[in-house]
């Protein structure tokens, strides 16, 4: 998977830990039995490769969802990997072995694994640029909890975080050098996800621009103008339209919404309205 030129649109599920190998090959089964109910330019958008679709799943569902894809456009990644490639890591999974299993795409930094495993803004660089070096395509995610937005430190803490992935300036340091090509990022309030609670269209919009200018600023205006930004929480069927419709808002990260396979063919479809019809 890579970034196309204009950005294009991605739609990604993020099961977490949901979906075990049985129901995996199930998903998978009803899954390509519904693809062709796709309007025709679903096709067209992704054999173009203005729109692009991942499946995050858990480590034990990878090798049963990359057998059970068959030919669908469905890239499947992991939801998260150390830094370093073998060694004393007690439960954590490396580049190499999601080589060995041919899965090509990672989530890392995801608020879950920084809320409750403890994940910090030096520990998500450090994977990030390892699985990026390892020439893995990275998801990224970022974003504030309630309290923070309510205390109006949402930008401050955006910025943290991205200064946590690119501490230092210039297009071409660290993670930098990634982004338009193999690293996007994901915001996604940390209020939003799994509440039912969605951002605003124009709370997102206005977030992605925060994330956009830090771009700027930190990367230079070339490198913020080429990064995929997604968004993340409680997007669904009935919402994703007015998301993807705002400057800016590249995709969404979608955990709920994606577990059943019509769900998830609802959002690959959006994703296909949205191609085109959207200014860079
Ligand atoms: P929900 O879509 O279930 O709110 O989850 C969002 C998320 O965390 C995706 O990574």
């Amino acid at each position: 998977m890579s970034v196309p030129k204009n950005r294009g649109i991605l739609i990604a599920g993020n099961w977490k830990m949901n979906h075990g190998p049985a129901e995996t090959q199930k998903f998978f089964a009803e899954l390509e039995a519904a693809w062709p109910s796709l309007p025709d330019h679903s096709g067209q958008a992704l054999a173009s490769d203005q729109l692009q679709v991942c499946l995050f799943t858990p480590t034990l569902s990878l090798q049963a969802a990359c057998a059970a894809r068959g030919k669908l456009p469905v890239h499947v990644g992991a939801q998260n990997a150390h830094w370093e490639r073998s060694g004393a890591f007690t439960g954590e999974i490396s580049g190499p072995m999601l080589r060995q299993v041919q899965v090509g795409s990672v989530l890392l930094g995801h608020s879950e694994r920084r809320q409750h495993f403890g994940e910090t803004d030096e520990g998500v660089r450090r994977r990030t640029v390892s699985l990026l070096e390892q020439e893995f395509f990275v998801m990224a995610c970022i974003g504030e909890t309630l309290a923070e937005r309510q205390g109006g430190q949402t930008r401050a803490v955006l910025e943290r975080q991205l200064s946590g992935l690119f501490p230092e300036t210039g297009s071409q340091s660290g993670a930098a050098r990634f982004l338009g090509s193999r690293l996007v990022l994901a915001y996604e309030p940390v209020w939003a996800i799994g509440t039912g609670v969605t951002a605003t269209p124009e709370q997102a919009e206005e977030a992605h621009l925060m994330v956009r200018d830090f771009l700027d600023r930190q990367c230079g205006p070339e490198t913020a103008r080429k990064s995929m930004i997604l968004y993340g929480g409680s997007v669904t069927p009935e919402n994703i339209d007015s998301l993807l419709a705002r400057e800016g808002v590249d995709g969404v990260l979608v955990g709920g919404a994606s577990l059943k396979p019509q769900g998830f063919l609802a959002l690959v479809a959006a994703g296909a309205r949205a191609v085109g019809s959207k200014p860079a």
